[in-house]
């Protein structure tokens, strides 16, 4: 079985990190985030994935196949030239879904969840649907797709990024789909289009069955910077993860948790409270470093204090610097 990941957006919610590293190759707790979606596919019987990507195409040509065949996978990678959007980019990739039409999974590329991909295929045929949508309910649905459903979880109606009056249910969108092949015939090529605003809408209208699944397990979206280091909590148990090669030198304290990448040196008794470290960063003796994400290959010299902050790749910061977020 097939599944393709949506994985060209810019992730502009998440600078200054994916200035350089695309989204999906960020760690979270010191693995990629998209092994972690290549383990979940893998754990629900896809054997073959499909990366649509665009943006940072490079970076992804250049690591993205042997993470794919460490999880079992076989992969292709299918490139955009000018970016085509979320139902754009999933028409670029027929060639590669038409000869064996049978239903397919399509991911967001910033999703984490534990989603019960083979029930949800289930649901999906037994509908005889060509649509499904994985749904999830969240406190807040404004900064997602609205999805109302019926008593039968048949999809009613689909809004993306709602105002506050047209939040109606609690119910989202959670960027998981399972598709029919007739979903080409859905999307014109060569061209941009979305899903949401588009595709979804046209489904609903020409009265085609659209789906819900409720997924009550874990699911986050990790593409803001918060929501970033969310997922990096949550994926470890322990207060404190450090990577290969990385050294903590004396008197280090952790407060809640911590997450150093490889490569790492923290000095004598740095503080380092909720914050994620990338790799190759030295944070030097004396440092505070709390709720903030410290990008590759940073410097921060002697009794910093870091808070609230996400610090881009490459930075050097001087000792006694005082670098507060929003
Ligand atoms: N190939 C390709 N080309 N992929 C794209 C493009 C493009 O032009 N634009 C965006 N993507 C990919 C992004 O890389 C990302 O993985 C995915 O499409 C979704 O884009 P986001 O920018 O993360 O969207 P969002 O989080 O605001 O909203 C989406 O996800 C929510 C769930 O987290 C929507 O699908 C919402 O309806 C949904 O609720
Ligand atoms: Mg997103």
């Amino acid at each position: 079985m097939k599944a393709l990941l949506l994985s060209g957006g810019e992730g502009t919610r998440l600078r200054p990190f994916t200035l350089t590293t695309p989204k999906p190759m960020l760690p979270v707790a010191n693995v990629p985030l998209i092994s972690r979606q290549f383990e979940l596919l893998k754990k629900h019987n896809v054997d073959e994935v499909i990366v649509s990507v665009g943006y940072k195409a490079e970076y992804f040509k250049s690591c993205v196949a042997p993470l794919a065949e460490k999880a079992g996978l076989k992969i292709h990678l299918c490139v955009e030239n000018t970016p085509l959007g979320t139902g754009g980019g999933l028409r670029n990739a027929y060639s590669l879904f038409r000869k064996a039409p049978s239903p397919f999974f399509v991911f967001n590329g910033d999703i984490i969840s534990d989603l019960n991909l083979e029930k949800m295929l289930e649901i999906h045929k037994n509908a005889g649907a060509c649509a499904t949508i994985a749904l999830v309910k969240v406190s807040n649905p404004s900064a997602y797709g609205l999805v109302l459903t019926d008593a039968d979880m048949k999809i009613k109606k689909f809004i993306e990024k709602p105002k506050p009056e047209e939040i109606v249910t609690d119910a989202i969108n959670a960027g998981v789909y399972v598709f029919s092949p007739e979903i080409f015939d859905a999307i014109p090529p060569d061209r941009p289009v979305s899903l949401e605003r588009a595709v979804f809408p046209y489904l609903l209208e020409s009265g085609k069955k659209f789906m819900g699944y409720v997924h009550y397990g874990y699911w986050i979206d990790a593409g803001t910077v918060e929501k970033y280091k969310k997922a990096n909590f949550d994926m470890v148990k322990g207060g404190l993860l450090t990577g290969e090669n990385t050294v903590l030198k004396e008197g280090v304290k952790t407060v809640g948790k911590a997450i150093i990448g490889e490569n790492c040196s923290v000095g004598r008794g740095v503080l380092l409270q909720n914050s994620v470290i990338l790799n190759n960063s030295v944070i030097k003796d004396g440092c505070i470093v709390s709720d903030s994400v410290i990008g590759n290959e940073v410097l921060i010299g002697n009794k910093s204090e870091i808070r609230g902050a996400a610090i881009a790749d490459k930075s050097l910061i001087n000792s006694y610097s005082l670098i507060t977020g929003g």
